[in-house]
């Protein structure tokens, strides 16, 4: 039991996953999918920010009771995370924007840094999301929450659409105060490394570069 592991519980969510999954769905509709998919998993990711009291006037009069949010940084790990970007940048209108290009290795399944060069100096005292739709084996996972603290993030949260267990528990001994939501925990990994059964390589799809 992984207390820090949260899967989606929405039928909605549910029937577009699986609609992600299928393998004859094409890239513009992939893409429009897993836009609509991010909406719920912020929602769910984004409960317990930090808020402040704000005072606010309506067009008939004052209202005491509004609250303006802590501003968070999302961390789309390139290419893929910047398909769950939607459903955030709609809840939260005032988040910074920090994609990391990271890659995994084809051959040895190990993350390769590209750029951090949107990340800032400090980010002390921040709270940051990594989205990346795959967590399969956790390197770029762990990898990008390495980079996010060594930078000062105080709470850092990792955003998914599908996990391998392999991958939630690496990253959870990596990084045990990291909360996972994603919206399914499929069977396991294959001999490429890739999750099972999945919906295929997430980047590719998204991108219309599916080797043909
Ligand atoms: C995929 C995925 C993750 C990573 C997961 O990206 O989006 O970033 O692999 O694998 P891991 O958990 O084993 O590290 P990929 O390297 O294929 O890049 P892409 O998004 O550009 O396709």
């Amino acid at each position: 039991m992984n207390e820090r592991l949260h899967i989606l519980h929405h039928n909605a969510a549910a029937a577009l996953l699986t609609r992600l999954r299928d393998e004859k769905t094409p890239p513009d509709e992939f893409r429009r999918l897993m836009g609509a998919i991010s909406g719920p998993l912020a929602s769910a990711a984004t409960q317990g920010l930090d808020f402040y009291p704000t005072q606010v006037v309506t067009p008939l009069g004052e209202m005491a009771d509004g609250i303006t949010l802590e501003s968070v940084v999302l961390v789309p790990v390139l290419r893929a995370g910047e398909g769950l970007l939607k459903g955030f940048q709609e809840l939260l209108p005032d988040t910074e924007l920090r994609p990391l290009g990271l890659h995994r290795d084809e051959r040895t399944c190990q993350p390769v840094l590209d750029s951090d060069r949107y990340l800032p100096e400090s980010l002390e005292g921040r709270t940051c999301f990594v989205l990346d739709p795959m967590l399969a084996t956790g390197g770029s996972a762990v990898v990008a929450v390495d980079l996010l603290k060594q930078r000062g993030a105080s709470r850092v949260v990792f955003v998914g659409l599908i996990a391998a267990p392999e991958g939630v528990q690496r990253l959870s001994d990596a990084h045990p105060d990291v909360d996972i939501y994603v919206a399914a925990v499929d069977d396991g990994l294959d001999d490429r490394g890739f999750i099972l059964p999945g919906l295929g390589d997430a980047g590719d799809r998204l991108n219309n570069t599916v080797p043909r």
